[in-house]
């Protein structure tokens, strides 16, 4: 009988941080996520040296945390998984450090986890991946079209050239004077109003599989501008509604035709802003229609966790993947495949 893997995940590249556990990288045994939000939220985004200075105070509590709700020794982990780009330097430096530590400390393989390929094992914990798929990252960081063959084959098909979808969000949330993270409030107040300002759909060229979001972002400002000019006051949840049904609508239908071209079998869905609402119900009701499978995560496995860091660790782990003690915080990281 083969013996179970458990990895501890850490991940540290934003303004969570965050430890779990999982075992044989499907299931979740403990899920500790710090966030510091409330830190960022007077400052309207994310302050990197804020972030950094948490992570700090965190990680060690965090880590602890992790493994006292596993109930496991150290000595009963497999391997240490990590997040090691992208993202922040300072906030990936403090947990690639911290695993290093720890991996030293109880003489544990470490393997380096891309954010994205993160992400997108996030299903994993929750649904078997099925060959060859198409997954929509899409967060406060990416918005990214990923081929997948087979596991840690990954061929970007699509990115945003500007804007990620969830920036955009929070850009488009503070003109509106919503407190950040402001994805959950344009997706609330659009879901309440009863009409939508007509914004522009960014398709980009012919075949294009990839995204902007910042003529988008840049029609809103504006469109307020405008009003405010005139005098005029303008419903915010019009405004929410219609930046919101450009962005599903765009992002519905680039994800269904790369679906369709590539002939996959399923479709997932990961990061922040598969959280929201009408994008959730936009794509669910697509895919439904089509009948090609589509899963999202739980809102919890959408943001930012180490689980997902750990799902994606166990693959790689077991692929013969292993980090050395020189590993460092790489803030440009590209995806790369794991074969
Ligand atoms: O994946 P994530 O936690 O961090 C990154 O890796 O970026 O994503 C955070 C992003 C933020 O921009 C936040 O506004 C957005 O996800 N977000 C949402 C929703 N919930 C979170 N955007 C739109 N609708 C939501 N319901
Ligand atoms: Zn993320």
């Amino acid at each position: 009988m083969n013996k179970d893997i458990y990895v501890l995940g850490i991940e540290t590249s934003c303004d969570e941080t965050a430890a779990s556990v999982v075992k044989n990288g499907t299931e979740i045994i403990s899920n500790v996520v710090a966030s510091q939000i409330e830190s960022h939220k007077r400052f309207g985004g994310v302050v990197p040296e804020i972030a950094s200075r948490h992570h700090v105070e965190q990680i060690t509590i965090v880590i602890e945390e992790a493994l006292a709700q596993a109930n496991l020794e150290p000595k009963q982990l497999s391997a240490v998984a990590v997040t090691e780009g992208p993202g922040l330097v300072g906030a990936l430096l403090v947990g690639v450090n911290a695993a290093k530590a720890f991996a030293f400390a109880h003489q544990l393989p470490i393997v380096g986890v891309h954010h994205i390929a993160g992400h997108i094992y996030a299903n994993r914990l929750e649904q078997e991946m099925e060959f060859p798929l198409l997954a929509l990252v899409i967060s406060g960081g990416h918005t990214e079209l990923v081929y997948m063959k087979e596991h840690g084959d990954f061929e970007v098909i699509g990115e945003t050239r500007d804007d990620a979808a969830g920036e955009a969000y929070d850009k488009v949330a503070r003109t509106l004077n919503l407190p950040y993270p402001g994805g959950p409030h344009i997706d609330r107040l659009a879901h309440e109003s009863d009409g939508a300002v007509e914004f522009p759909r960014v398709w980009l060229e012919e075949g294009s599989y990839d995204f902007s979001f910042s003529g988008l972002k840049s029609s809103v400002l504006n469109y307020m501008h405008n009003a405010a000019q005139r005098g005029e006051t303008v419903p915010p949840e019009h405004v929410a509604a219609g930046f919101q049904n450009s962005v599903v609508e765009v992002v519905t239908a680039k994800t269904l035709r790369a679906a369709t071209q590539y002939k996959v079998k399923q479709v997932i869905a990961a990061g922040g802003v598969a959280a929201n609402k009408g994008l959730r119900t936009s794509l669910t009701d697509t895919f439904k229609e089509k009948g090609l499978p589509f899963y999202i995560p739980s809102l919890k496995l959408c943001t930012d966790n180490a689980a997902m860091i750990a799902a994606a660790g166990t693959v790689m782990f077991e692929k013969g993947h292993r980090g050395t003690m020189t590993m460092n915080g790489r803030p440009g990281m590209a995806m790369a495949s794991w074969n």
